[in-house]
């Protein structure tokens, strides 16, 4: 069993619920981010876990404001101890044509998706690096591989996060620490499930496995990276999208 403490942006979504559940089945200590100023919804969530056996600590913050982030980090790390595994999960969409991408959309999605990856890294990355030992994770997008219509925003965020990686990677390589990111297809969350049903259809007719991926099944890989067992795989990108891109 893995003994360390884990943090998880964007914890009570559709994919950070199923990674903080995979997360304590292996041993980890779970913090559940959640969004600043929705406080009832995560206790709600947090009771809903509860009462099927998974007990996750809460911390509010808006990973898209760097200053928010090290008041964050400091929080957790004051109330619990370093932080040794960090999967950066907490996104958003805000999709439009070229035509109808607005500025604010396209700043929401790159603060979000992509800047929010460097400033929680940021606050960890250099004590995993002193403790020797470190995993992050980076939930990216198969959007960000192949490109989508009507997502410049989230594709380039998406992308960017891949090329942080690496980076990132080559940093902590010495010491102990691994960053690699996850690139899902559609996976049945709400994001997802807040399509229109014919979208839905075209995307399942599209992926050679012909159905959604399930949260379970991006949590279970995120799990494998954030284990010591991982420790040879660094600044890799991990396709789970039954088979939509292949590359
Ligand atoms: N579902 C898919 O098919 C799919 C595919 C590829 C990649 N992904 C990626 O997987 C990740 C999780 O997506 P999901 O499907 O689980 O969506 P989700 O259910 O909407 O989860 C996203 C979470 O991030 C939180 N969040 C948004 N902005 C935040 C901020 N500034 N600070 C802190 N938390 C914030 C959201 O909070 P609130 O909703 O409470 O505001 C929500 O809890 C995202 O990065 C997404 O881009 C998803």
């Amino acid at each position: 069993m893995e003994n360390t403490l884990a943090l998880v942006t964007g914890g009570t979504g559709g994919l950070g619920t199923a990674i903080c559940r995979a997360l304590s089945d292996a041993g980890h200590t779970v913090i559940a981010n959640y969004f600043t100023g929705l406080r009832e919804q995560a206790m709600q969530w947090q009771q809903q876990q509860a009462a099927d056996g998974y007990k996750f600590a809460l911390a509010e913050g808006d990973v898209s404001d760097f200053d928010d982030c090290a008041r964050l980090v400091a929080a957790i790390e004051n109330q619990h101890g370093c932080i040794d595994v960090l999967i950066n999960n907490a996104g958003i969409t805000r999709d439009g044509t070229l035509k109808n991408l607005s500025k604010q959309k396209w700043d929401e999605v790159i603060s979000t998706n992509l800047n929010s990856v460097f400033y929680m890294t940021k606050q960890v990355i250099e004590g995993m690096m002193d403790r020797g030992y470190g995993r992050i994770i980076n939930i990216s997008s198969v959007n960000g591989q192949r490109g989508q219509f009507g997502q410049g925003n989230y594709s380039a965020a998406k992308a960017g996060v891949h090329g942080f990686s690496m980076a990132a990677a080559q940093e902590g390589a010495r010491k102990g620490v691994t960053v690699n990111s996850i690139s899902p297809g559609y996976v049945a969350t709400e994001m997802v499930m807040a399509m229109r049903p014919d979208v839905i259809d075209h995307i399942t007719n599209e992926v050679p496995v012909g159905r959604l991926g399930e949260p379970w099944e991006v949590a279970r890989v995120a799990v494998f990276l954030a284990s010591k067992d991982s420790s040879y795989i660094t600044g890799a990108d991990m396709y789970i999208n039954g088979g939509l891109y292949m590359h």
